[in-house]
């Protein structure tokens, strides 16, 4: 007789639903009755709590964390054939931001381990071409920035810190975002504070907030954003061709609320990781390793590697037996170069980067919401046990 599923197909637990409450339903609803739904005032507000929440000197409120990485790099004034040194364990959003603006993506490889990028991988792609480093705080735990600030210092490299896994994320006691020249934040469906869509861009130099704004923009002039408020029309001028990313009042009207229950969330999802690794400790299944000395994870992916010989099945059957018990999962993330379109481009090769290879070919992500009940997460448990028990 066929094995009766963990849970029944119409209580499938999505992957990384998020956590919505009455108050953000609230709060969007009030701005369709408003007639204010475009960038306004709550965008405002949102980018003003999220620059206090992360103690950073600028935010400005982007509709993705791709249009931030992108801005970002124009911001930092990157040209042809300059070099972007980056991980192959991201979404190809990461690589895809580099190519819009222009530069050529490099990839070193990460650390087995943290999953992180390597310092000493980075320092052996470092040319004459090179300006920049692009860390991604992978899963939300945070990169090794004191190895990585030390590179960009000593070769004059700017920093674009990948943060959309790192809303919470600190490192030896500063924020995770503050801690290169741009810090750059998604607010996607599946992430710790959610818009819908959504990104932000903390800067140091107000400059370079200023430029990120009038680019977000078409490139008009900052009094453009005013010209549809009760202050009466204001002429704007074109200064520069820039893009349509501004974020809209009706998704800031989520990030608001979603930003003040941002702490209690995390500990709900630390709670969460807890319980899998003490359910999953004597299971073939490698897992997460603790956060380092004087780092904060921001809990964003629960992954555990499957190694076929190891857990007695492939990791593309586990995926398809944990659906099988209809519990989602994800894979964060093929490692970039296993993608046609960037190893016909650039010639790259998965084998070039092990380390994010065999992670990329092994990796799964469980469900970890704030959203979860105690049930739910023990039926994500039921379930892996059955699979690999
Ligand atoms: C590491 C990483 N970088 C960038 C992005 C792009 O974020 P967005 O969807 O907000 O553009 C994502 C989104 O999933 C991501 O995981």
């Amino acid at each position: 007789m066929k094995e009766q599923p963990v849970r029944s197909k119409d209580r499938f637990l999505v992957f990384g639903a998020p956590a919505i409450e009455e108050e953000d339903i609230q709060e969007v609803v009030d701005s369709l009755r408003s007639g204010w739904l475009g960038t306004g005032p709550k965008v405002a507000r949102f980018e003003e709590d999220f620059r206090a929440y992360k103690s950073a000197a600028h935010a400005v409120a982007v509709s993705s964390c791709t249009a931030a990485l992108h801005l970002s790099m124009l911001a930092a004034g990157l040209e042809p054939g300059d070099e972007v040194i980056t991980t192959p364990l991201t979404f190809c959003a990461t690589i895809n931001a580099i190519v819009h603006a222009g530069a050529r993506p490099v990839l070193a490889d990460v650390d087995a381990e943290t999953m992180n990028l390597d310092p000493a991988e980075v320092e052996k792609k470092i040319t004459s071409k090179t300006r920049a480093i692009l860390p991604v705080h992978f899963a939300g735990r945070p990169c090794d920035m004191d190895a990585l600030g030390a590179l960009a210092e000593s070769h004059q490299l700017i920093v674009i810190e990948d943060c959309a896994h790192a809303i919470e994320a600190e490192y030896k006691g500063r924020k995770a975002g503050t801690l290169g020249d741009f810090g750059c934040f998604s607010f996607y469906v599946t992430k710790n504070v959610i818009t819908g869509e959504g990104g932000m861009v903390l800067t140091r130099r107000e400059e370079d907030a200023a430029r990120i704004k009038i680019l977000a923009l078409h490139g008009m002039s900052k009094d453009a954003w005013k010209r549809f408020s009760d202050e009466g029309y204001k002429h704007y001028h074109v200064v520069e061709c820039g893009f349509k990313y501004n974020m809209m009042d009706l998704q800031a009207a989520l990030g608001i609320h979603q930003l003040r229950r941002v702490e209690t969330n995390w500990r709900r999802r630390q709670q969460i990781w807890e319980r899998y690794n003490s359910a999953f400790a004597a299971l073939p299944l490698t897992l997460p390793v603790p956060a380092e000395a004087g780092t904060r994870h921001a809990h964003q992916l629960y992954t555990v590697l499957v190694e076929e010989q190891r857990a007695g099945l492939s990791r593309d059957a586990f995926l398809d037996a944990m659906t099988a018990h209809n519990i989602g999962v994800g894979v964060h993330y093929q490692s970039i170069p296993e993608h046609p379109y960037y190893r016909d481009r650039f010639g790259w090769k998965a084998e070039d980067c092990p380390n994010a290879m065999r992670i990329g070919r092994q990796t799964v992500s469980l469900p970890l919401s704030a959203k979860l009940t105690d049930e739910d997460v023990e039926d994500v448990i039921e379930a892996v046990r059955r699979v690999v028990g």
